[in-house]
C-alpha cells in the first residue's frame, strides 16, 4: 500500500500543494488519513484537548501518548509529532534523546520543533542521526512569552529579514520542510521562493507549497472566535449541541431507550 514518507513530502516542492492537518486521537487520524498527505500531532493539543492557555504545559509523555494513538489508525499519511517546549531547546543531545523516545514509542516518521537559526545545529544533529525534522518558523507559539503575545510576524523590514534568515538556516540544516506560521503574504512568498524545501503555511497565504490547519478549527469544534486565517468547513460543534440536547430531552421524557434499543428475553425467559 502507498505510504507517504518525509522524502515524498520534500520532493513536492513547487508541485501540487501539500495537504496537512492536525490529529491528536486515533479516530481523527482514521478520518483524515485517506485525504491528507501529512498528519501533525501538534502540541496545540494543549489548547484544543486540555484547555490550556498556551502550549507551554504540554509534556513529552502527552505527545507520546497521543502520537501512539494517531499512529494506530494512520495508514498512509506521513505522521509527524511535535516536540514540546523544554524537550529540545537545551542541546542537540537533549533533543536527540527526546526525539528518539518519540520515534521509538510512537512509530511516527518525523518530529517537528520550533525555532530558526538558533535550532539549526540541533536540526542537523537529528537529521544526521536518522530523525527527520519538520521545522517551524515565524509565529512560534512556544515562544509566546518572548514574543509578547501571538501576533503576525514579519510586518517590519528587520523582522522579515530575520524570519527569512531563520527559514534558510533550518532548510540548510536539513529540515525536510518548514512550517511557516503567521507571517505576511509577501514574506511567505519570499521564503518559499528562496528555500529548497517545501513551505507549509498556516496563516501564511497561498504562496506556500502546502497548507496546515488545526482540524478542530476547520470543523467548528474549537474556539468561538476564529482567527482570520481559518476557514470553517463544518459546524460539528453545533451538531453535537443539537444531538446532546435531543438525547437529554429523550431521557427526561423516557423516549430513550425505546423498543429498538432494549434487550428482550427470547422464548419467554425472565
Ligand atoms: O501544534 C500545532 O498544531 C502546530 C501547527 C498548527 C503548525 O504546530
Ligand atoms: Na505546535
Amino acid at each position: 500500500r502507498e505510504v507517504i514518507t518525509t522524502r515524498d513530502i520534500r520532493n513536492r516542492k513547487g508541485g501540487t500543494p501539500i495537504v496537512c492537518l492536525t490529529a491528536y486521537t486515533a479516530p481523527m487520524a482514521r478520518l483524515l488519513d485517506p485525504h491528507v498527505d501529512l498528519i501533525l500531532v501538534g502540541d496545540s493539543l494543549g489548547n484544543v484537548v486540555y484547555g490550556m492557555e498556551t502550549t507551554l504545559g504540554v509534556t513529552l509523555d502527552m505527545m507520546i501518548a497521543h502520537g501512539a494513538g494517531v499512529m494506530r489508525k494512520a495508514r498512509r499519511a506521513c505522521v509527524v509529532v511535535d516536540l514540546p517546549f523544554g524537550s529540545y531547546q537545551e542541546s542537540p543531545q537533549q533533543a536527540f534523546r527526546n526525539a528518539a523516545r518519540v520515534m521509538t514509542e510512537t512509530g511516527c516518521r518525523a518530529v517537528k520543533l520550533e525555532g530558526g537559526s538558533e535550532m539549526a545545529e540541533t536540526i542537523s544533529f537529528l537529521t544526521a542521526r536518522g530523525i527527520p525534522v519538520l521545522a517551524h518558523v515565524g509565529l512560534t507559539p512556544q515562544a509566546v512569552n518572548a514574543m509578547g503575545g501571538f501576533r503576525t510576524q514579519g510586518r517590519s523590514g528587520p523582522d522579515a529579514e530575520r524570519i527569512l534568515r531563520d527559514a534558510s538556516a533550518v532548510a540548510e540544516a536539513g529540515a525536510f520542510a518548514v512550517v511557516v506560521e503567521g507571517v505576511v503574504e509577501h514574506l511567505a512568498r519570499e521564503i518559499t521562493s528562496r528555500i529548497e524545501v517545501p513551505t507549509i503555511g498556516i496563516g501564511a497565504s497561498a504562496a506556500c507549497d502546502g497548507q496546515i490547519l488545526v482540524s478542530e478549527d476547520l470543523l467548528g469544534l474549537y474556539g468561538e472566535h476564529l482567527p482570520k486565517f481559518v476557514k470553517r468547513y463544518a459546524n460539528l460543534g453545533e451538531e453535537i449541541d443539537r444531538a446532546v440536547a435531543n438525547f437529554a430531552d429523550d431521557v427526561r421524557a423516557r423516549r430513550f431507550p425505546d423498543e429498538a434499543h432494549v434487550f428482550k428475553a427470547v422464548g419467554g425467559g425472565r
